[in-house]
């Protein structure tokens, strides 16, 4: 069964669709925007303020975000950074390595957005963290790195120390993980050793995130949950071509429906059976959730 990752233009296709299935999408900006004003408020009152004096003297605040993608998400990150650090600049290196992707949120910053004119410049690095980390120099140091939705795709620990060794003193790292014993995770185990996930490497969760930063003595917290309601009612219409890549998307396969054998198809539609309820309109939805955590040095 072919990988979607490795079709990206089905990727996104399938992306899309799971984003018009969610009943609020907009709900998961305002989860990430609430998430990184806490963790700024911490890093200012529990490090960053100590080593590097940001409101009076130092002018930059260095942003890496990793595995970006059209940059909404990240556009609104650095708005928040940027009500938190008042005066000072942000310097923003993104790594995305979806050339569509990119050019999506290099599109968007070009005029700079209007908020941040003036306040951030930007770094585009079109590749993995792991190719980024090879390449960089050792002494570039970040005070914020951010992983939303994207630690899934590489090793988490390798990720995480790497980016721990660049981190300053006073910084975190922010990620967006998949809610253990939540939809996504359940789904993962189901599938686990039966589907090919391609790119993705585990769907990690608060627990595999707490017990690595316990194995390498980090400083974590645990924030809060986000469930977004998504409506999968079009999975179970077999002619529905949005139904198709909804569930291509639900199970990182490309064409499920046609490739996948008769047994594990049936396994799969009764789990989306199992895991959904029917609302008053007849339509079934499920309730995914997402649950933040941050790691501070
Ligand atoms: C689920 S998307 C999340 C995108 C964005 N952060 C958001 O929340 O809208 C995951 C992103 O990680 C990127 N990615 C995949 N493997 C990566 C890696 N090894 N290093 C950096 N980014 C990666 C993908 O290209 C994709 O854009």
């Amino acid at each position: 069964m072919a990988a979607i990752l490795a079709k990206e233009g089905h990727y996104l296709a399938t992306m899309e669709a799971f984003l018009s299935s969610l009943e609020a999408a907009e709900k998961r900006f305002d989860f990430v925007e609430e998430m990184v004003a806490h963790v700024m408020k911490n890093m200012f009152k529990g490090g960053l303020l100590r080593f590097r004096n940001y409101r009076n003297a130092t002018p930059l605040l260095r942003v890496l975000g990793v595995g970006s993608g059209d940059g909404q998400i990240d556009l609104r990150i650095l708005d928040v950074i940027s009500s938190a650090i008042g005066c000072s600049k942000i310097h923003a290196t993104i790594l995305e390595p979806d050339v569509e992707l990119m050019a999506r949120f290099r599109s968007r910053v070009s005029p700079s957005p209007e908020k941040l004119e003036g306040k951030a410049t930007f770094e585009w690095h079109e590749m993995t963290l792991e190719k980024f980390m090879e390449s960089s120099p050792q002494i570039q140091q970040f005070d914020l790195i951010h992983f939303v939705a994207s630690l899934y795709y590489m090793d988490a620990e390798q990720a995480l120390r790497n980016c721990y060794s660049r981190l300053a003193p006073g910084g975190a790292i922010f990620c967006t993980l998949v809610a253990e014993e939540s939809f996504f995770s359940k789904l993962a185990r189901k599938l686990k050793g039966k589907i090919n996930l391609g790119s993705i490497n585990k769907f990690y969760t608060e627990v595999d995130i707490e017990s690595i930063s316990k194995r390498n003595n980090w400083n974590y917290e645990e924030l809060k949950k986000c469930s977004s309601d998504a409506d999968i009612t079009s999975c179970f219409d077999h002619s529905s071509t949005a139904g198709g890549l909804l569930l291509d998307f639900l199970t990182h396969c490309q064409d499920f429906r046609g490739t996948v054998d008769k047994m594990l198809f049936k396994e799969v539609m009764n789990f989306l059976e199992e895991q959904s309820f029917t609302d008053d309109s007849g339509r079934k939805i499920i309730k995914p959730q997402r649950i933040a955590a941050v790691i501070y040095k």
